[in-house]
């Protein structure tokens, strides 16, 4: 493959006392990989440390949240429950500052630099009684003098802990829902004292937090804030006040770096935005700073970030002075070792991205107990102390046939192969994939796709024998002689049997429309007992046909298993198609004019007409008619049922479910 030239995002950058291997920054990002509350373990150090090692010059690892001016008697019930302020900061315990530079210490054996970003949250304590965004709806307590400068100090505190452990730099979170960020924005900051006023004033706060850093830390480490660039709220400030006030703070002398984003924590977009949303959107934002900035000496660095998954697009950016440098999170969740593989020109071997979220929306609210990071197309995420223990090359190569060439049978295949097996992967559709396919028909999740090629390139790399538009059958499969056998052969729609009408003409599966095995009239009824992402792929798909689209779902709102970080961006996408949601329904009967429905709680009946279509998205049913038979015939020694074959869930649960059995076998 062809080298591309990396001239500038591998070129060492000087920030302020800081000088940083390259341009490629893992912002912070709060995934809470220690498995200790309160510590950063062993397993904080392997996940944030994995990145250094594999090349991103820049650790931003986890925020510190910083301890919030409770009256004492008040029970720290806010801070337990949501981690949003709390009497104690992790970091006010002497073990914590002893972590930290270990992790420091592990980072600076890669050439990487640490950085730590302070956060107060504002949703109890704020500038003025104006709830965060709609959903905290409780008004915060308004902060008084006192309390401004308890807050003000912590900042200092937190940063003369995180110098003592070998920090590089610190940056203030002024962005997404923290104090900062709502003395800020005129909506949230309604004060008239001198905390309050035009954007001029409004910054005061920010620059007073700087000062006291600056006071106690000295020069020695670098300085930054993280803030959005716009708003996106109703009487928020735009970019040209985010400028202004940048432009104020910087000019005070004590700005090394700013860190540019865009998103709250919740709504359209979020500030971890994805796939509905372009690579690098935002990117304005950056290269107006860039323009403003230039005339203070010396310029303050310009860091930006938001869904900038690809070595190449961050070396434009470079090139194109939208940023000095460029923040890559989900990219090096993706793949920690990114980097590296950018540098050495092994740009195929890559593992892009794809922008599902799953990764904020697990770290947000956690489906799993206890916890562990995910991501749905790295496998290795919140396993890696795991992986580094059971990982090893077999001693016995065998012959490995996988069947199903969905994302739990490709990595089966791929992670059998890398631990020298001999690989046969049979898959009966004209390419590797499966439901990924599907899913990457809808618009604005191309990204999808990008795993697709990711695996296909990772076949070829290992020298998989990868057998297309082959249906395996237990005879095909006997005929190869396998020492082990994965069955992925993944799930098929659900048909709700039981309800008259299901079999009429009109009544399509919503996989087989979005694959053109199935077309519909313009007026569509979408019958949704799913609450993930499948119905909102099939109804942006019809809509994009120009089809008129109602959904009726059986749950309080469409998508609702889908985070909070997340659920904004795809019911504002729902509304810019045009779709008519119908929540809390379930279907009784279809008939050819009309679908009858029933509430999901009570007994409430509705008759709907006026549709030509009935789209059926129901969930999938797992096939795992292979490995039963395989097991009934009992004459091969491993025999494994992979993914959504043994039970259709998401993409994290298929893909590593498929790579754990790759390394046991
Ligand atoms: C529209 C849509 C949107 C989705 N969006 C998301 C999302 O946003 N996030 C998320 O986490 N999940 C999402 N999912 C679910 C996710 O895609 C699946 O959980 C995951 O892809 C399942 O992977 P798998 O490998 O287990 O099965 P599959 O992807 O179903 O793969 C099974 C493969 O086996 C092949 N096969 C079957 N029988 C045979 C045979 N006899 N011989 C050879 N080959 C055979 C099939 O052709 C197929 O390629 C979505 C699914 C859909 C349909
Ligand atoms: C799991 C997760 C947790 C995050 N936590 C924080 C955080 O604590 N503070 C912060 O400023 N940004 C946080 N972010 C946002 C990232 O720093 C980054 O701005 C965002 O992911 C967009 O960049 P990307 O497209 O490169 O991932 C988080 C992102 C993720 C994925």
């Amino acid at each position: 493959m062809s080298k591309v030239n990396f001239e500038h995002l591998f070129t060492p950058l000087q920030v302020g006392p800081m000088r940083v291997p390259n341009r490629i920054c893992e912002t912070t990002n709060t995934i809470n990989s220690s498995m200790m509350p309160g510590r950063l373990d062993k397993h904080f150090i392997e996940h944030h440390g994995a990145k250094a090692r594999g090349g991103t010059g820049w650790i931003g690892s986890e925020t510190w949240l910083l301890n919030s001016p409770f009256p004492p008697e008040t029970p720290d019930e806010i801070g337990l429950s949501v981690g949003f302020a709390s009497h104690f900061g992790a970091y006010q315990d002497p073990a914590f500052g002893e972590d930290m530079a270990k992790f420091c210490d592990e980072v600076h054996c890669s050439g990487s630099v640490a950085v730590v970003q302070l956060t107060h949250l504002n949703s109890v304590w704020a500038p003025s009684p104006v709830p965060v965004l709609g959903v905290q709806d409780y008004t915060p307590h308004v902060l008084g003098e006192q309390e401004i400068e308890f807050c003000l100090n912590t900042y200092a505190d937190g940063a003369e802990v995180a110098k003592n452990s070998g920090v590089d730099a610190i940056e203030i979170h002024c962005a997404h829902e923290t104090l900062a960020y709502s003395f800020l924005s005129p909506v949230t900051n309604r004060r008239t004292d001198q905390w309050g006023g035009g954007p001029e004033q409004r910054v005061r706060f920010v620059l007073e937090a700087l000062k006291r850093i600056r006071r106690r830390v000295g020069d020695s480490i670098a300085l930054g804030i993280r803030i959005a660039g716009t708003e996106f709220r109703k009487d928020g400030y735009d970019n040209m006040e985010m400028r202004e006030m940048l432009y104020a703070i910087a000019e005070a002398g004590l700005l090394d770096f700013v860190d540019i984003d865009a998103g709250h924590c919740w709504g359209a977009p979020s500030y971890v935005p994805n796939s509905y949303y372009a690579h690098a959107q935002f990117r304005e934002f950056g290269q107006a700073a860039m323009a403003d900035l230039a005339e203070i000496s010396p310029r303050p660095a310009v860091l930006f970030s938001g869904r900038i998954n690809d070595p190449v697009l961050a070396e434009e950016l470079i090139r194109d002075g939208v940023c000095d440098l460029v923040g890559m999170v989900r990219a090096g969740i993706a793949d920690p070792e990114f980097a590296n593989k950018a540098r050495e020109g092994r740009l195929s071997e890559i593992r892009r991205c794809i922008g599902c979220t799953r990764c904020i929306d697990e770290a947000s609210e956690p489906k799993t107990f206890p916890y562990t990071p995910t991501c749905s197309i790295n496998p290795v995420i919140g396993k890696e102390l795991l992986w580094e223990e059971q990982y090893k090359l077999a001693d016995t190569p065998k012959h490995v046939v996988v069947v199903g060439g969905g994302i739990a049978g490709c990595e089966a295949a791929r992670v059998a192969a890398m631990r020298g097996h001999k690989v046969t992967l049979l898959e009966q559709g004209k390419r590797l994939g499966g439901q990924l396919l599907i899913a990457a028909k809808a618009p604005g999740r191309d990204d999808f796709e990008d795993q697709a090629y990711f695996e296909e390139n990772e076949m070829a790399r290992l020298g998989v024998d990868v057998q297309l538009q082959t249906t395996a059958d237990i005879d095909a499969i006997n005929a190869l002689s396998p020492d082990a056998v994965v069955i992925a052969t993944g799930s098929t729609p659900r048909v709700p049997n039981d309800t008259p009408g299901i079999d009429l003409p009109h009544v399509v599966q919503g996989w087989d429309v979005m694959q053109g095995k199935a077309t519909t009239g313009d007026r569509v009824a979408i019958i949704s007992m799913e609450d993930y992402y499948e119905t909102p792929c099939v109804a942006e798909y019809l809509t994009e046909q120009g089809k008129q689209v109602e959904v009726f779902s059986k749950s309080v709102h469409l998508g609702s298993d889908i985070a909070r970080y997340s659920i904004g961006m795809v019911l504002k996408h729902m509304e810019q198609c045009g779709v008519k949601m119908h929540p809390n329904l379930m279907l009784n009967e279809v008939k050819a004019d009309s679908v009858e429905l029933v509430s999901s709680w009570g007994d409430a009946s509705y008759s709907k007409e006026g549709f030509d279509s009935i789209v059926l998205v129901c969930g999938s049913v797992p096939q795992h008619d292979l490995y039963d038979q395989l097991k009934a015939q009992g004459n091969i020694e491993q025999v494994y049922v992979a993914g959504s074959a043994w039970l259709p869930r998401h993409l994290a649960e298929a893909s590593s479910h498929g790579a754990s059995i790759g390394l046991v076998i």
